[in-house]
């Protein structure tokens, strides 16, 4: 058999699972939820999850990845009893993983196109209107959504198709450093905007009565999808990196450090996102187009704000391509686990595939505008970023948790031994098995069923 490629080195390992987990995610979709759901109390709620579901659920997929040294298409084919339908998760968890790229790609384009338009000063002069306006452009264009989703996929399958160690480890180690450093830069930057006061105590001081004005169940929903969401986990995404490693370390220390670096990441893209929509007047409940509308005003106000604007989206691109790169890596390795198809041939494939399968997101907000699924004002996006945040990735943590906890499945003994192998890092505390076996699940289904209840039960 031909044996398993693995990664260089830890800090390899680690800066390419937190390249899976950081982006859009956090430097996209948690300001924008954030600001929705009013701010530090979602927050809050928002950490709380990451702790309680969050680390163990992340723990329990590297496991699966590393005992099974298989990607999710095959890894409970591996561990399974005999006899049980385990392995059917594939379908849903392979779907998941599509369908996150089928949106993904389409926002990662808009990154890129606002660094091209911000490094040729096409924001200059433009006043907060004008940038809005903007916006509303890129989205109208059926030629800017394609072009650039198009670059996006074709760029990130030729860096998978060069190889775990001299692509995707190579490239998403240099991406992520230079990412962590300019962000921290920006966020001191940003809150020391004049009036941006305001923004800060809106981000860091919890308001509990902006969460009745949604609904508590529908924060909690929303708030633990997000979790899901930051931390790639529940369709295997994150497996898939534990399937590349060595058991030199325990696993919960290094799912501890994954979350750490990605919740930083998302506190840090508040930080420069809350204080500037306060300074220029920019409501931070608008929605998906948040970091659109809100940036280039900053810049445009900001001595040398055309280089730092460039920079800015430079890195975001990084953020979203990391990702990209991490998922496009787990497709290909499905099918490499599944086929005895060449790599070579599998990425052909997969080029053509994704550029058909991303078209409609690409296209929902000019040609397909008038297709609102979800109610009005929504488009495809949405639609699919529902289907994989809002149930794939809670109902598949729940079965991952499931999986790893309870006889009928991989069981407990084998799950602790696994996560526990090493020589250095956190254990897995043996102490909380029932809280893992019984309340966690509970804890997923109860809030996804009042969330599904809140959400459509008024309509
Ligand atoms: N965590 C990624 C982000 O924040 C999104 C993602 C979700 C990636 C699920 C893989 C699987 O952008």
């Amino acid at each position: 058999m031909e044996k398993r490629e693995k990664f260089a080195s830890r800090l390899g390992f680690l800066l390419i699972s937190a390249g899976c987990a950081i982006g859009l995610g956090n430097v996209w979709k948690f300001p924008y939820i954030t600001g929705k759901y009013g701010g530090a109390a979602f927050v809050l709620i928002y950490f709380l999850f990451l702790l309680i579901l969050g680390i163990p659920v992340l723990t329990a997929e590297l496991a699966v990845g590393r005992a099974s040294q298989k990607s999710v298409a095959m890894s409970m084919d591996v561990l399974e009893p005999k006899g049980s339908k385990w392995h059917w998760f594939k379908y849903p968890a392979m779907a998941g993983n599509y369908l996150l790229m089928m949106f993904y790609t389409t926002v990662a384009g808009w990154m890129v196109y606002y660094f091209v338009k911000m490094a040729a000063g096409g924001f200059v002069g433009l006043d907060a209107d004008g940038v809005g306006a903007a916006f509303n452009h890129t989205l109208g264009s059926p030629a800017i959504n394609i072009g650039f989703m198009v670059f996006v996929v074709i760029s990130c399958m030729f860096i998978v198709a060069k190889g775990l160690q001299n692509g995707v480890e190579k490239i998403t180690k240099v991406m992520m450093l230079a990412l962590l450093g300019l962000m921290v830069v920006l966020a001191i930057r940003s809150i020391f905007l004049p009036g941006g006061e305001e923004g800060l105590s809106f981000y860091l001081k919890p308001d509990f009565t902006k969460l009745a004005e949604y609904g508590l169940t529908e924060v909690l929903f929303a708030a633990m999808s997000q979790a899901f969401f930051t931390l790639s986990i529940g369709m295997g995404a994150m497996a898939i990196f534990g399937s590349y490693i060595d058991r030199g370390r325990r696993l919960t220390g290094e799912a501890i450090c994954i979350t750490i670096l990605d919740t930083s990441v998302a506190l840090m893209a508040g930080l420069i996102i809350f204080p500037a929509c306060f300074a220029y007047g920019v409501d931070p409940g608008q929605g998906p187009g948040l970091i659109f509308v809100t940036l280039p005003n900053v810049f445009n106000a900001m001595p040398g704000g055309r280089l730092w604007g460039a920079l800015f989206f430079l890195f975001m691109c990084f953020a979203a391509f990391s990702t990209v790169i991490a998922v496009f890596q787990n497709l290909i390795a499905f099918w490499e686990d599944l086929t005895d198809l060449p790599k070579k041939k599998i990425v052909s494939i997969h080029i053509v595939l994704m550029l058909i399968l991303c078209l409609p997101c690409a296209l929902g907000y000019n040609v397909l505008a008038s297709f609102q699924p979800l109610g009005a004002g929504s488009g495809v996006l949405d639609l699919e970023d529902f289907i994989v945040s809002n149930n794939i990735l809670p109902l598949g943590s729940l079965i991952y948790v499931i999986f790893c906890s309870w006889k009928m499945g991989w069981g407990w003994d084998n799950f602790m031994a696994e996560a526990n192998t090493g020589d250095h890092g956190v254990k897995f505390p043996n102490a909380i098995r029932l809280y893992i076996k019984y309340i966690l699940p509970l804890i997923i289904l109860f809030v996804f069923v009042m969330g599904y209840i809140s959400i459509f039960g008024q309509k």
